[in-house]
């Protein structure tokens, strides 16, 4: 058998030739006008190492094997997103699908030159050579995500950025932001310009897990201009990523409600919440609070272009609306059988709202609880059970279960693990994540568009503690979600290995297999360890309301 490709995700087909192609100072860029933005961010990506220049000449129709060139181009039979790659001695021919086929096709070429390439300077001494090979692919999973909380702890946009570039090179294309929280609310909502003067900062924060855990003192928050997140978007799209935001409601909204109190059940003052958990300040459920969530919402659908808009519907506590006879009223006045059904009735105007602009909602699995319109797309969460019915009720489906593509969770049993929470979950387990039920029929498996990996930041409070907690997890969560169905753990750690390199050039500070670093190590966070069986019990438990 041939040695694999160093490819990570591993393609779907790839043969090796003889010889080799080298980089030079005389090779250039060549592909049709329409590839003009693919080819400069190709440039872009090799001249920095390699001190070439890779002049780009436009308008060639498309591949031909001109010596010493990189040629790109389109070919109308193969899939969105595919490609197939051709390295001789002589040049490169790239052909993609569509302009993101070749984009996949262009970091996979990047992948087989040598690992200073993701260096941002140059290196000298190197030979820039790819070795001769055919590699056809395309994904199996349209939606190939990342959730970024960048709530809890905020995440400067440059670091958005970094982490972008990071999710193309793993040919991941979809970036779920979790924008607003009980803790903060990050982005600028130009009618309501509260939300973020007050919105946005917190005093302190508490450290380590328990309702009696301390808080730290320090203020912290932070948030994006609509100009910020324009530029997230356009700089994600040139990357062939799209950004879902997300606006949680109706519960996850003290920081709201410390900029508007109005919006809560009780309306009285409160401050943007210091602590985690599940929290019992929730929306009331006036007309005037869904008219100002349609108006939030209108702001967030002019400034992300794409068709998911996240609405959350995680976690929310019916206890306030219980106790409150102004929202027992409500709930009678629009014919509901009592206050809990108060929570899929909100989700549904804003389901209506969203739709009647082209769009999709994009909720937690908790969203199945109550009647939802169909064409909701739902993130199973809790486990699979949420994939399972969505599907079956005909909705479309993001698998996130908890247990497998949760990134906060520890990475090991290590007692020097910095973040205690929750079960181990390792590469090896995130790698063994198939985001299709296998109880689901063809026709109900359709429904799957894929998955993706959740980091939650609570204790995730920096870009270094970012890199640990990402990768190399996400890595396999790439290769669960672009490669084709059947995994070889054997055969993946290998070609990690080499993918490491590439990390390690581009500056992440990934987990290190021995463990985590001295640095990596935070005594004093005390974290709440659970095993897998704990773990299953509890969600077996929470998820029989959504089970048919
Ligand atoms: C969640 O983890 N609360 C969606």
């Amino acid at each position: 058998m041939q040695t694999p490709l160093p490819l990570l995700p591993r393609p779907s087909k790839e043969t090796r030739g003889a010889g080799e192609f080298v980089l030079g100072p005389n090779t250039s860029l060549a592909g049709p006008e329409q590839l003009q933005g693919v080819a400069l961010w190709l440039q872009g990506a090799l001249r920095p190492a390699t001190g070439h220049a890779f002049p780009w000449h436009a308008g060639e129709d498309g591949p031909a094997a001109k010596s010493g060139t990189i040629s790109l181009g389109l070919d109308a039979t193969l899939r969105a997103e595919a490609y197939r790659l051709e390295v001789s001695t002589s040049g490169v021919q790239l052909f993609g699908g569509d302009e993101a086929g070749v984009f996949h096709g262009c970091q996979t070429l990047l992948q087989l030159l040598p690992a200073g390439i993701f260096r941002a300077g140059q290196l000298p001494g190197i030979h820039w050579a790819v070795a001769a090979c055919t590699v056809e692919d395309s994904p199996r999973f349209g939606w190939r995500g990342a959730m970024l909380d960048v709530v809890r702890h905020f995440l400067p946009k440059r670091e958005i950025l970094r982490f972008i570039d990071l999710m193309a090179m793993h040919k991941l294309n979809t970036l779920h932001l979790h924008l607003t929280d009980d803790q903060g609310w990050r982005m600028e909502i130009l009618r309501y310009p509260r939300l973020t003067e007050i919105g946005s900062w917190r005093t302190e924060t508490q450290i380590g897990a328990g309702t009696d855990a301390p808080l730290d003192g320090r203020p912290h928050g932070g948030y994006y201009t609509q100009a910020d997140l324009r530029e997230i978007v356009a700089y994600a799209a040139a990357r062939f990523i799209t950004v879902v935001p997300e606006i949680e409601t109706p519960g996850h909204v003290q920081a709201a409600l410390a900029a508007y109190p109005e919006l809560g059940v009780h309306g009285t003052p409160m401050e943007v919440h210091t602590r985690w958990g599940i929290n019992f300040n929730v929306l009331n459920m006036e007309d005037s609070t869904v008219e100002f969530f349609r108006n939030v919402f209108d702001e967030v659908m002019d400034v992300f272009p794409g068709r998911w808009i996240g609405v959350g519907g995680d976690e929310c506590p019916k206890d306030q609306w219980r106790e409150d006879p102004r929202s027992q009223q409500r709930a009678a006045e629009l014919g509901l059988d009592g206050v809990d059904g108060l929570q899929g009735w909100f989700i549904a105007q804003m389901d209506r709202h969203m739709t009647a602009r082209g769009r999709r909602i994009l909720g937690w699995d908790e969203i199945l609880e109550n009647e939802l319109a169909p064409e909701a797309t739902v993130l199973s969460w809790r486990g699979m059970a949420g994939a399972q019915t969505a599907a079956r009720r005909g909705h479309d489906v993001v698998c996130c279960p908890d247990d497998l593509a949760y990134l906060d969770y520890r990475q090991s049993e290590l007692p020097t693990e910095p973040i205690p929470v929750s079960i181990a979950l390792g590469v090896a387990d995130v790698y063994g994540f198939d985001p299709v039920p296998a109880e689901l029929d063809a026709d109900a498996a359709g429904h799957i568009l894929g998955g993706q990996a959740n980091l939650w930041t609570e204790y995730i409070d920096s870009p270094r503690t970012l890199d640990y907690m990402a990768f190399p997890r996400l890595c396999a969560m790439a290769e669960a979600l672009w490669s084709p169905a059947g995994r070889d753990l054997a055969r993946f750690m290998p070609r990690l290995q080499d993918h490491l390199g590439r990390l390690e050039a581009a500056g992440v500070e990934f987990r290190q297999d021995a463990g985590p670093l001295p640095w990596q190590q935070r005594p004093g966070i005390a974290g709440r360890p659970e095993s897998r069986e704990e773990r299953a019990a509890h969600i077996a438990n929470i998820t029989a309301s959504i089970l048919d």
